[in-house]
């Protein structure tokens, strides 16, 4: 009867032992239920303070960091002498450049892709629900737009992958009327092309032939218990140009709201290429979101979680280089994806060129997620990541709602006292000097001195030596510029 604990409704005899361990010796709980501990993407501490905010506990910490200082790599924020008073409000970001007829006010922090098929009905709903509560926006991931996505009103970012769930003809092509007529719908705030994502990128995704039940194949429209696979390319383009013509299509189709893309960035060519399209077709997406190869997965070959893809740091400022390099900056705007789960991972992406956040795991774990990473055997023992109506029903909604508000409100208030103590009251204020990395044992550098930042147009008057020879390859024709030119 209890909805606090999904693990004691789902198994509510043997589930107590998880807590009474905890209650008697934490170190005896690691080992017997949580061994593995050290392999998990998030260690003990991010996910206690994901917890702790989401059960509304602002607990400060005792004693001092636990982390290593000295490290190479370490890196810190620049606090002022002088810090700023933080805004009552939160700032929000404006998406939408001008050919946008309807802009959307996002949030710093809002829910990451995740679809119906690899999240359960209930985790959809809590995430949606929460996501209305706290005025952020909730991405529906590519396995179509639901009735768990639509139930409470949340803003909603509709993706669309590969597989063109919820918008594809019997062939599998994207239907232009079909779209137009459910990015219409108000929740629907903006429409996302997802061309790759960190943790897997160039392969499509597959939902097992058993988890294709009625309802899924209803709104996939894929055909019920057969295997459904997203193919690993798009078949609306395959040029820079196609691409950035047909996101154009996609915000005409939607009546002028936001579009953009999804990518996690592979070489600097690619993105150079699609700078090219933009310059050459004229019109601009309204947001890129970056995709680090840190992200997470239902499910995903291990080598493809492990060594493919371009990490978050480095894509993101991949992408907003190219940009201001390009003088289309101001006209797209940056979302960045990839192990965001506290306030100095917001101030930390948005110093290296975004303008706002998605959390997927994180998020998930707000709704109960235990990190059991039983994801993709359908036997979430917390009812997050299944089709399971027995085990998803351990998932109470009316709880695990608030706690998603929760989390996102907390975590943000904590960005933007951050940012406050650094002395800056908006996200504009900010710039890689108050970002420092140790980079040896000696010495510690700012990522203005660490990486290099371009210019305005710098590309199209004067390009560096270190990015001429991308940008005299890349072409808006093709996105296989490099292969052609190392096989010449
Ligand atoms: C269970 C799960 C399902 C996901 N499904 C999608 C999806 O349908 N489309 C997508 O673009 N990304 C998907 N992702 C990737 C996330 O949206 C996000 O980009 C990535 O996990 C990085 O965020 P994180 O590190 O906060 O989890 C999924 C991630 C998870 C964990």
């Amino acid at each position: 009867m209890q909805r606090k604990h999904s693990v004691l409704r789902n198994y509510p005899v043997v589930g107590h032992l998880r807590y009474l361990l905890e209650d008697i010796r934490p170190e005896l709980q690691q080992y017997f239920i949580e061994r593995n501990w050290d392999g998990r993407p998030y260690d003990r501490d991010t996910r206690s303070i994901i917890y702790e905010r989401a059960k509304g506990i602002h607990g400060e910490q005792a004693f001092g960091t636990e982390r290593d200082v000295e490290a190479i790599d370490y890196e810190y924020l620049v606090h002022s002498t002088v810090p700023a008073t933080a805004p009552d409000d939160p700032p929000r970001v404006l998406i939408g450049g001008p050919d946008c007829t309807k802009p959307y006010s996002m949030s710093l922090l809002n829910v990451s892709a995740m679809s119906f098929g690899a999240l359960s009905a209930n985790a959809l709903r809590a995430l949606n629900k929460g996501a209305a509560m706290g005025g952020f926006a909730h991405d529906t991931g590519e396995g179509g737009l639901s009735p768990y996505h639509e139930e409470f009103g949340g803003d909603l970012v509709w993706e669309i992958g590969t597989g063109y769930f919820s918008v594809r003809t019997k062939d599998g092509d994207f239907d232009p009327e079909e779209f137009a007529d459910k990015s219409s719908r108000d929740q629907v705030k903006c429409v996302s092309l997802k061309l790759s994502q960190g943790a897997k990128p160039g392969i499509g995704g597959v939902l097992p032939a058993a988890k294709v039940t009625k309802e899924i194949a209803k709104i996939r429209e894929v055909p019920k218990g057969q295997k459904c696979v997203s193919p690993p390319t798009h078949r609306v383009f395959s040029t820079p140009t196609e691409l950035i013509e047909f996101v154009a299509r996609m915000r005409e189709l939607s009546g002028g709201k936001p579009a953009g893309f999804k990518l996690c960035v592979g070489s600097r060519t690619d993105v150079l290429a699609i700078c090219k399209a933009i310059l050459e077709v004229g019109t601009a997406p309204d947001f890129i979101i970056v995709d680090g190869a840190e992200g997470g997965t239902g499910a995903a070959p291990l080598e493809f979680e492990d060594h493919v893809g371009m990490p978050l740091t480095q894509g993101l400022m991949t992408v907003h280089n190219a940009l201001v390099g390009t003088g289309l900056r101001d006209r797209i705007k940056i979302g960045a994806s990839g192990k965001i789960s506290a306030g100095n991972d917001i101030v930390k992406r948005l110093i290296q060129g975004a303008d706002y956040t998605n959390a997927a795991r994180a998020m998930m774990m707000a709704v109960g997620c235990i990190q059991a990473q039983m994801c993709h055997t359908d036997k979430c023992p917390v009812g997050v990541a299944t089709q399971n109506h027995r085990r998803a029903r351990a998932l109470d909604v009316g709880d695990k709602s608030q706690r998603v508000q929760r989390f996102q409100e907390a975590t943000v208030a904590e960005a933007v006292q951050i940012m406050a103590a650094m002395g800056v009251t908006h996200p504009s204020q900010l710039d890689p000097t108050m970002l420092r990395r140790n980079v040896s044992s000696t010495a510690n550098q700012s990522y203005a001195e660490v990486y290099e930042w371009l210019a305005p147009r710098q590309l199209l008057s004067e390009p560096p030596q270190s990015w001429a020879d991308d940008w005299a390859i890349a072409s808006a024709d093709t996105f296989h510029s490099r292969r052609q030119e190392t096989h010449r």
